[in-house]
């Protein structure tokens, strides 16, 4: 098989398989000539050269894995939730939720196919030349709709909470939407030839775990029992390392941990299986030895236990350099070697 789905599982492999998440963006000169061409949208709904910048990515930078080329948002598009991305503001959500109204207006369920089956032979065609596992992906239901209830992205999440705390029944009617459809597009996503799945709960760490375990564990559960078992599912959360725990209970076979987390002692905590995580993606900013260093101390905390999958414990922003991007994903080959070896 492969190092980074035999470290999904938990098993061992001879060196620590890595990947960085928003590996294909705008830290690279061949995506930002693509970007000249076409909006970020068009690229989404281009299968081609969706499939093209995923390939690009995970083979400039020798990864043990790519991820499909997409966005969490695309799905709030056939929810009939209309959202457009603004020039260097990032999404914008046109009307947000705010009314019990607008909530009942969002789809109960969607046609994966016709709607998002751009993303599905975007897999179909990565699948064709890419030499590694192609993860497939989606946002979680609380995410989702923090988004949409929000408008965009959001210091405090104010809007969101006074609709969960003050009308839960209303709220979980929200949540159960997101649910069902994210659910028939993960598992589309296997069907079209995804080798393994990562569900991004990125928003989740404004929550408390009582509030966690109350208002969005049941839903997440939900979404882990019903999609497809014979791959490997990443549940990958940021904000709040205290919610970890409670995360991996809620399912996953890999804990997805951001940076502000330590992961020998989040592994420890939370009985995963398998654990992914979790530089600072700014050491990728840093001068060297900075990222060299700090990859090894990563290393080093969690031994040659079988499972970790190294990765960022965020996404890579637009100002890094793919040289050390490239260092990087080369550091934690040969030193989880070295590791081995001793
Ligand atoms: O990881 C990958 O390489 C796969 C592609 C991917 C993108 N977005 C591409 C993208 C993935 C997995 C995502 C997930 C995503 N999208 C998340 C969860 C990940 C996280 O960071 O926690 C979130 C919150 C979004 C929503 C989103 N999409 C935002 C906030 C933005 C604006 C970001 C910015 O820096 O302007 C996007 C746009 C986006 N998604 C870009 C890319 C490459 C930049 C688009 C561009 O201008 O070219």
């Amino acid at each position: 098989m492969s190092v980074f789905i035999d470290a999904c599982w938990g098993k061992p492999t001879p060196h620590t398989p890595v990947w960085l998440m928003r590996q294909a963006g705008r830290y690279q000169p061949e995506y930002r000539a693509i970007r000249e061409k076409m909006s970020f949208l068009e690229l989404c709904k281009s299968p081609e050269t969706a499939a093209e910048v995923t390939v690009l990515a995970a083979e400039q930078l020798s990864t043990d894995a790519g991820i499909i080329f997409a966005d969490i948002l695309l799905i709030l598009e056939p929810l009939r939730i209309g959202f457009s991305f603004e020039k260097g503001d990032g999404p914008k959500i046109h009307n947000p939720l705010r009314t019990k109204e607008q909530i009942e207006a969002v789809a109960e369920s969607i046609d994966v196919e016709e709607s998002l089956g751009y993303v599905l032979e975007a897999i179909k065609q990565t699948k064709k030349s890419l030499k590694v596992p192609l993860i497939g992906f989606s946002g979680a239901p609380f995410t989702l709709a923090s988004y949409a209830i929000e408008g965009g992205g959001s210091k405090n999440y104010h809007a969101t909470k006074t609709l969960m705390y003050g009308d839960p029944g209303l709220f979980r009617e929200l949540m159960e939407r997101f649910t069902t459809s994210i659910i028939d597009y993960l598992n589309a996503q296997v069907a079209a030839g995804a080798d393994a799945l990562q569900i991004f709960d990125s928003w989740i760490g404004c929550l408390s775990e009582s509030d966690y375990r109350k208002h969005v564990s049941p839903h997440m559960k939900r979404i882990f029992d019903s999609i497809d078992r014979s791959v490997p599912s990443i549940h990958f959360g940021t904000g709040n390392p205290a919610l970890y725990p409670a995360m991996k209970e809620a399912g996953g076979d890999v804990i997805g941990v951001d940076f502000r987390a330590d992961l020998a002692k989040t592994w420890d905590e939370t009985g995963a299986k398998a654990i992914m995580g979790n530089i600072d993606p700014v050491y990728i900013l840093a001068e060297p030895p900075a990222l060299e260093n700090e990859v090894r101390r990563i290393l080093e905390s969690v031994g040659n236990r079988p499972g970790h999958i190294f990765n960022l414990g965020h996404g890579i922003m637009p100002e890094a350099s793919p040289a050390r991007a490239r260092a990087l994903v080369e550091t934690v080959h040969k030193v989880s070697r070295e590791l081995r070896s001793r």
